[in-house]
């Protein structure tokens, strides 16, 4: 099988990673991808954003599968000019993906299925927004609408900070705060079939404790063993096989991974936010304990067929994912510093560097964007995968580096707490 992934960072890395060690997966490409990804597959210079580019290079490679990793060019359809020429793709159409593209579509379909989730409401006018506030109450949580690449949500016990949120957002969600550990768990599905994969934890402040701004995300890690043992089961029962269904009956059935964000609330878990791809780096970890041949897997979610495959199998192991990040990130980032140790950290046994923003300079690879490599380790447990980690990080090297001490120490809930600021 010839699969090609689309984007160009550590997710599509560690995607591009996995599905090598397939063995169904003869040729593994990549567009635009990056200098990790450059290691196990063969890169194309292709738009990631325009549907009719990716569609020619899937169709010129003869490829059967293409995975589109990230979600602004599954929102912008370019699943759909793939699958229009005849290629299987792990993904959903445009119509789908609003479950990510639109928080007030995917507070509807989730209202509708009966998933357990914040009380919201939809808001447009400042009139609105003050009534919603003030029916839900401090904390409060104001949404955009519309794709924010990770900026556009505000939990503040601020009633002006809230408003003023809302008034630059236009149209926005306002809900419920949700009090209880985040986690993190992927549901591979084919339309009306799904599989969970093993729940993870994301830490999103850029300091430790969870002191500072959002990011993208400084670290993960999986399993989570003070969690209730059939959070994925309950997951698939309460959340996505519900919204499985409602998104059929509306005839765009998603096909992809629904990214289900909980809050483990005191009265059970709850839907904080659906996105319609992989986490990252939440999904690092989990790619790194996944036993069963990746590849194989989505290309049977892409074709339907998902009842014909196995459901996947984890080891008995644990991974941590350490990210490093440039200077100045999350407000901004810096670029062309050079980036030493990456090959003496990927020697180390059951570690891999998952590249997110690093460029080739001559010979020299360089920083290139605000999260730069991801040091993934496996181990025995969560605490031995946390140290290999960190000591294969610690041979890494930039000017700026930034990273978190205390990924996988303690459990996200415990560290970060409720995420007022
Ligand atoms: N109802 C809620 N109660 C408490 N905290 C919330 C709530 N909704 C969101 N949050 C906090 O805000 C963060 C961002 O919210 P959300 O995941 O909906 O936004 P997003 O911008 O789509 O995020 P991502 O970039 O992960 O897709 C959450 O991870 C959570 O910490
Ligand atoms: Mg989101």
């Amino acid at each position: 099988m010839k699969v090609l992934v689309i984007g160009t960072g550590g997710r599509e890395h560690a995607l591009a990673l996995a599905l090598s060690l397939d063995p169904a997966v003869t040729e593994v490409h990549a567009a635009p991808g990056n200098p990790g990804i450059a290691e196990v597959a063969t890169l194309h210079d292709v738009d990631p954003m325009s549907g009719a580019s990716v569609a020619d290079l899937a169709v010129a490679l003869v490829v059967d599968l293409v995975v589109v990793g990230p979600e602004a060019p599954l929102v912008a359809g370019v699943a759909d000019a793939v699958r229009e020429r005849g290629v299987a793709v792990f993904g959903p159409s445009r119509a789908a993906a609003q479950l990510e593209g639109s928080k007030a579509f995917s507070k509807e379909v989730m209202a509708a299925a009966g998933v357990p989730t914040a009380g919201s409401r939809t808001c447009t006018t400042t009139a609105e927004v003050e009534a919603a506030l003030d029916a839900f109450g401090a904390p409060y949580v104001v949404k955009d609408d519309a794709l924010a690449a990770g900026k556009g949500v505000v939990v503040t016990r601020d009633r002006d900070e809230a408003i003023a949120h809302a008034v630059a957002c236009g149209r926005v969600v306002i809900e419920e705060f949700l009090d209880g550990p985040e986690v993190s768990v992927f549901a591979i599905c084919d339309g009306t079939t799904a599989y969970a994969l093993q729940p993870a934890q994301d830490f999103k402040r850029i300091y430790d404790g969870g002191r500072g701004p959002n990011t993208g995300g400084m670290g993960s890690y999986t399993p989570l063993t003070w969690a209730q043992p059939d959070l994925a089961e309950v997951t698939l029962e309460q959340v996505v096989r519900p919204t499985l269904a409602e998104m059929a009956d509306r005839g765009t059935p998603f096909v992809g991974c629904l990214y289900v964000g909980l809050a483990l609330t005191e009265a059970g878990p709850r839907v904080i936010e659906f996105n319609v791809r992989f986490g990252d780096p939440d999904i690092q970890p989990v790619l790194a304990v996944l036993e069963s041949p990746l590849g194989v897997l989505l290309a049977a979610a892409a074709e339907g067929r998902l009842v014909d495959v196995p459901a996947p199998v984890f080891g008995d192991g644990a991974a941590v994912t350490v990210v490093l990040a440039s200077a100045g990130y999350p407000e901004s980032s810096s670029k062309g510093d050079v980036i030493r140790g990456v090959g003496a950290a990927n020697g180390v046994h059951d570690v891999d560097v998952v590249h997110a923003g690093t460029a080739l300079s001559g010979d020299s690879l360089v920083t290139a964007g605000g999260r730069v490599v991801a040091v993934r380790a496996r181990g025995y447990d969560v605490d031995d995968a946390r140290s290999r980690a960190y000591a294969a990080a610690d041979l890494i090297t930039f000017d700026g580096l930034q990273r978190r001490t205390d990924i996988a120490a303690e459990p996200l809930g415990v560290v970060e707490g409720a995420s007022v600021r």
